[in-house]
């Protein structure tokens, strides 16, 4: 009795089974799939999320750093943080020492965060390193009176005076001549003041020459007067000055047509020298 129907009943299931089986298969792929596609997604966008947080951990990271930093300075004297302030200010001005190594115009920005106390310091660092400069590229300058001769001299001797440069250094004096020790472009001027006389028609002429050992002097600056005069002893001064290319070593003189007419006064005759 169980027999026959048995197969009878088992077999509307299983005909019925296989399209059911194969929908729910059907489903559950396309279920396996988004599910996966899904999880890939989400997974993609934690990781995102993930470098972002950390982004923005290490932001905060900084933030607390320099909010300490602050709270540091402001209150040191008081003492009033539970803050290790010492550990976080010298790391702080670690931190600034090796920024300013690496670029000296971040000072500017270091000047905006550290607070009203310790941005002195790089400040200060700053002209320091300036004025040291400065102190090496002191300026190459010479400017020297006439010094009195009663003999007629081929070459005018000078003296240095009181608020004159005489930068020794880097111009040397011997018998009348300048001496550059360094190369370049240098005005070279001087002002001669002189008595005219009546007798003489020759002009009184100052030339700068540059002195050259080997060879004949080479002629750089002339001027001249002929003015006469009635009187004896007509002061008058010729002004000359230009700049000139010298090598290493090069010397330049002051000569006069007639050295024993050159007036001394002070300020009334002068030589100097400077590079550009
Ligand atoms: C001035 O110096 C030049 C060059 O050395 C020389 O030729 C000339 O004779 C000198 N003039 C006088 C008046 O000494
Ligand atoms: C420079 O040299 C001149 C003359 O050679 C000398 O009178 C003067 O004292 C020196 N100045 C300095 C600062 O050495």
């Amino acid at each position: 009795m169980n027999e026959p129907y048995s197969p009878a009943t088992s077999r509307p299931i299983s005909s019925t089974s296989p399209s059911t089986m194969k929908m729910f298969m059907g489903f559950l792929a396309v279920f396996i799939v988004a599910q996966t596609i899904g999880t890939v997604l989400f997974c993609l966008y934690l990781h995102m999320k993930m470098d972002k947080m950390e982004e923005v951990l290490s932001l905060n990271e900084d933030y607390i750093f320099l909010r300490k930093v602050q709270k540091c300075q402001m209150a040191e004297g008081q003492k009033s943080t539970l803050l290790d302030c010492e550990k976080i200010l010298k790391g702080f001005q670690d931190l600034q020492c090796k920024l300013m190594k690496m670029n000296p115009k971040l000072n500017l920005w270091l000047f905006g965060i550290a607070g009203h106390e310790h941005h002195e310091h790089p400040h200060l660092m700053h002209k320091n390193e300036m004025s040291v400069a400065e102190e090496k590229r002191q300026p190459i300058a010479a400017h020297l009176a006439g010094q009195k001769s009663y003999k007629t001299v081929s070459v005018l001797e000078w003296r240095t005076t009181m608020y004159g440069p005489m930068n020794n250094n880097s111009i040397s004096y011997q018998e009348g001549k300048l001496k550059v020790k360094e190369a370049g472009l240098y005005y070279i001027y001087s002002q001669v003041s002189f008595c005219t006389k009546a007798a003489t028609s020759a002009p009184f002429t100052l030339y700068i020459y540059l002195y050259l050992p080997m060879e004949e002097d080479r002629l750089l600056l002339k001027g001249l007067d002929t003015h006469r005069t009635s009187t004896a002893c007509d002061l008058q001064s010729i002004r000359e000055g230009g700049v000139f290319k010298l090598r290493e070593g090069d010397m330049v003189f002051v000569n006069v047509t007639d050295s024993t007419r050159v007036n001394y006064n002070h300020g009334s005759t002068y030589f100097g020298i400077f590079k550009l």
